[in-house]
């Protein structure tokens, strides 16, 4: 057995589901920084699909761009704690670890890393990224400390992964734009690639907390993505933006919802635009009942 073939047999036999036979695929799962090693040295380079779990088919096309890029895929599942304010919905946000494994083994993924609290933030850990720019508004000033959550644990997990490419969903533009600012500011050798957003055949963009929608509140949901759609053609249309977007807040109270903000922005800055000038965004985030909708459409 060559040394690669016997590092390959060590990564696969890390877990149990995949020793008994069950894992045709032979997805490898690593619970501990050993264990991730092992896996990694076993693949060569990989693309990087981070997940807090609670799988959708959302994620799972992630996985799938990732995959037509021609490398073994690597996902992580942690619902990270420091991205969550202290009033939000940490303790309850779905977990489906088995469900999640038989969606990432189905979808061809070959490594999954599934840390723990203290593999992420040990008990002597002591740095936080905190970025400015793209991270100040919006997502970041309706919920304060959530990008150098997302900024500190993506940084760990890139570390941790070394993935070539790391695919970042647009269902969370913000997000995207911040990691990409963060990646160039240091220096970090991963290239980060923007995946469309998953829609429901109503527009709804998919989310893991859709489940938790009342049957009223579903059939309203769809109303976010019809208003943005709706006020972007308005805008590229030269419509004046203030008054369009005051028209969006609107049809959104409309239909029961408590809009947060509804936006034009520079599409990489996130910076307000009083007139339309591309690349532009429109991105907005309105409560349904307890549930934080967020969506955001290209702007022509
Ligand atoms: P999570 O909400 O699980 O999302 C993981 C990835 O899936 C993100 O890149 C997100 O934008 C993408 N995604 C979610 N819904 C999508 C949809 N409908 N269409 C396309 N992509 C979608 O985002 C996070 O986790 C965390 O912040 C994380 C980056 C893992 C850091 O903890």
């Amino acid at each position: 057995m060559s040394f690669l073939a016997a590092l390959r047999a060590l990564a696969q036999g890390l877990d149990g589901r995949v020793q008994n036979g069950q894992n045709p695929r032979q997805m490898m799962i690593a619970r501990t920084l050993q264990e991730l090693h092992a896996a990694r040295e076993a693949l060569g380079p990989v693309g990087f699909v981070p997940t807090m779990g609670a799988l959708h088919a959302g994620h799972l096309t992630l996985v799938a761009t990732a995959k037509a890029a021609g490398r073994p895929v690597a996902a992580s599942i942690f619902v990270n704690p420091t991205q969550f304010g202290p009033k939000e919905d940490f303790a309850r946000y779905p977990r489906d670890e088995k469900g999640d494994l038989e969606k990432l083994e189905a979808a061809g993924c070959a490594l999954v890393w599934l840390p723990g609290v203290d593999a992420m933030y040990p008990p002597n850990s002591a740095t936080t990224i905190t970025i400015g720019g793209p991270a100040l508004q919006w997502e970041g000033a309706s919920r304060p400390g959530h990008f150098s959550g997302v900024a500190t644990v993506v940084a760990k997990l890139f570390g941790q992964i070394r993935p070539e490419a790391a695919y970042f969903g647009e269902k969370d533009w913000q997000q995207v734009q911040v990691v990409s600012r963060m990646v160039e500011d240091l220096a970090l050798p991963v290239r980060v690639v923007p995946v469309p957003i998953v829609r429901e055949a109503d527009g709804l963009a998919l989310s893991s907390r859709n489940r938790y929608l009342s049957e009223p509140e579903r059939k309203a949901a769809p109303a976010l993505y019809a208003a943005l759609t709706h006020t972007a053609q308005e805008i590229a249309a030269g419509k004046e933006v203030a008054a369009a977007l005051h028209r969006a807040r609107q049809s959104l109270a409309q239909a029961g919802m408590v809009p947060d903000y509804v936006a034009l922005v520079h599409a990489q800055t996130l910076e307000p635009l009083a007139s339309f000038a591309a690349p532009a965004r429109l991105i907005a985030a309105a409560k349904l009942g307890q549930v934080r909708l967020l969506d955001n459409v290209p702007v022509g």
